[in-house]
């Protein structure tokens, strides 16, 4: 059954749930509060790099509209999502402040029953929250609360919408759980989690920690297996294959970066502190995710012999991961800064987020941004590999070995083929 969905905050967890809902029939309000976001969207223009994004919104511009007037939305649908964004605070926590504006905007602006949903990831009992705000601000309206998180990866985002592994709704009363399962209605009934909104709150949080934790656990891993001349790739492979563990997420790398991870991990050990809980574990991804950076600078200083006077190095990848132009954590931009800090001169390339790197390090002389590889690449001293884009795989070595003579390659993802640069007569190294 189609229904009329509201979603407040076209950014990108607002904008992908949108299109998406609209693919499975709905018909769509997206709301923003910025004017030239929406202009554009009403153009067809879409404001994020998302693989298909743009396509999609022209297969489903029927079911989809655009407005800055929260009005528009709540006067034709009982369902309203807020998917506006919660940054980090200068402590680590969660800020609500946008959520809760959207919310008292609901309670402002209607006048008819509404099922208020939280698709942004929110601190646990942000519901409660949201209910004593709308109750406080519109004592006479009539409305439920709900927790929908989302669980989309950039670059892949519409793919994980419309095959997710689970939805996760948490609600406290049969009619929010009857809409939220007519909207889903489309997927099968057993890959609805229904639970308590506090626990839909904390599954978010949960997922993204264990997540995190895997990746740190493996990229120790692979400075053990460094150390001790173990080879990480089969380790990974043969742990994976033990379905306890699962092979996902077992790819060690210069560190995670991103929207969530590093943000949803300082939330969930403020959300324990403050329940007087001490999540040791996760606290120590945070700071051996924090250390990555520095030991994957260091690797560069030591393979270019500690020295880094007047050497040069290509960073290829600059993003946080392949297939977005998004550099927020960016352990790519992150390792960056050290090695300028320290006087290295860097051609950095990427395919999609040479603009945003453009502003992160603009305080910064010696780095030169270039949309070729082979121009980042010619007469540097080493060739630095900080994000997995599929294009890297096909570097012409021979084009190498010519444009930057006895330069060795530091693959911080391990993408290439190591014995193929042995073959070729480049010097190569990997993780672990
Ligand atoms: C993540 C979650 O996967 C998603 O469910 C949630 O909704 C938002 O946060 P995203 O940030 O888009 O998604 O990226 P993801 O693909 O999960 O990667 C996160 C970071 O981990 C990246 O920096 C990536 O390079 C790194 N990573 C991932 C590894 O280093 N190794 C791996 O094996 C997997």
């Amino acid at each position: 059954m189609s229904k009329n969905i509201t979603i407040i905050g076209s950014g990108y967890v607002g904008l992908v749930s949108g299109i998406c809902f609209a693919k499975l029939g709905h018909k769509v309000v997206c709301i923003d509060k910025d004017e030239n976001k929406i202009a554009a969207l009403k153009n067809g223009e879409i404001p994020i790099f998302e693989p298909g994004l743009k396509e999609l919104l022209e297969e489903v511009k029927e079911n989809i509209q655009f407005s800055t007037n929260l009005d528009d939305g709540l006067k034709v649908s009982d369902s309203v999502f807020i998917a506006v964004g919660t940054p980090q605070d200068e402590d680590g926590s969660a800020d609500l402040s946008y959520v809760l504006a959207a919310a008292e905007e609901i309670a402002q602006k209607s006048d008819s029953f509404k099922l208020i949903v939280t698709k942004s990831t929110v601190p646990v009992n942000t519901g409660e929250k949201i209910k004593n705000l709308v109750s406080k601000t519109n004592p006479n309206l009539e409305f439920s609360v709900a927790s929908n998180p989302e669980f989309l990866r950039e670059g892949c985002a519409i793919d994980d919408f419309i095959n997710p592994d689970r939805i996760v709704i948490g609600v406290e009363d049969e009619k929010g759980q009857e809409i939220l399962s007519e909207i889903y209605a489309k997927f099968p009934k057993e890959k609805l989690v229904i639970s308590d909104i506090k626990t839909a709150e904390l599954i978010k949080y949960a997922s993204n920690s264990f997540l995190a934790a895997k990746i740190g656990f493996i990229n120790e891993m692979a400075d053990l297996c460094e150390k001790v001349g173990a080879n990480v790739k089969s380790l990974s492979y043969a742990i994976g294959l033990d379905e306890r563990i699962g092979s996902k997420f077992l790819n060690p790398g210069p560190g995670f970066g991103g929207s969530c991870f590093p943000k949803d991990i300082n939330a969930i050990v403020n959300i324990a502190k403050e329940h007087e809980v001490k999540l040791s574990l996760i606290e120590s991804v945070i700071s051996s995710n924090a250390n990555r950076k520095l030991v994957m600078a260091g690797k560069v200083k030591s393979c270019l012999d500690g020295d880094l006077k007047n050497k040069k190095i290509a960073l290829l990848g600059l993003a946080f991961k392949a297939n977005t132009d998004d550099i927020r954590y960016s352990p790519a931009i992150e390792i960056a800064k050290e090695l300028l800090k320290d006087g290295l001169e860097i051609k950095a390339h990427d395919f999609e987020a040479i603009n945003n790197s453009k502003k992160a390090l603009q305080n910064f002389a010696n780095i030169e941004f270039c949309s070729d590889i082979y121009q980042a690449i010619n007469n540097v001293d080493l060739v630095v590999i900080a994000t997995e884009w599929e294009e890297y795989k096909d570097l012409d070595l021979d084009k190498i070995k010519n444009l930057a003579p006895g330069t060795a390659i530091l693959d911080l993802r391990n993408l290439l083929d190591g014995q193929k640069m042995v073959d070729a007569g480049i010097e190569y190294s990997c993780i672990g």
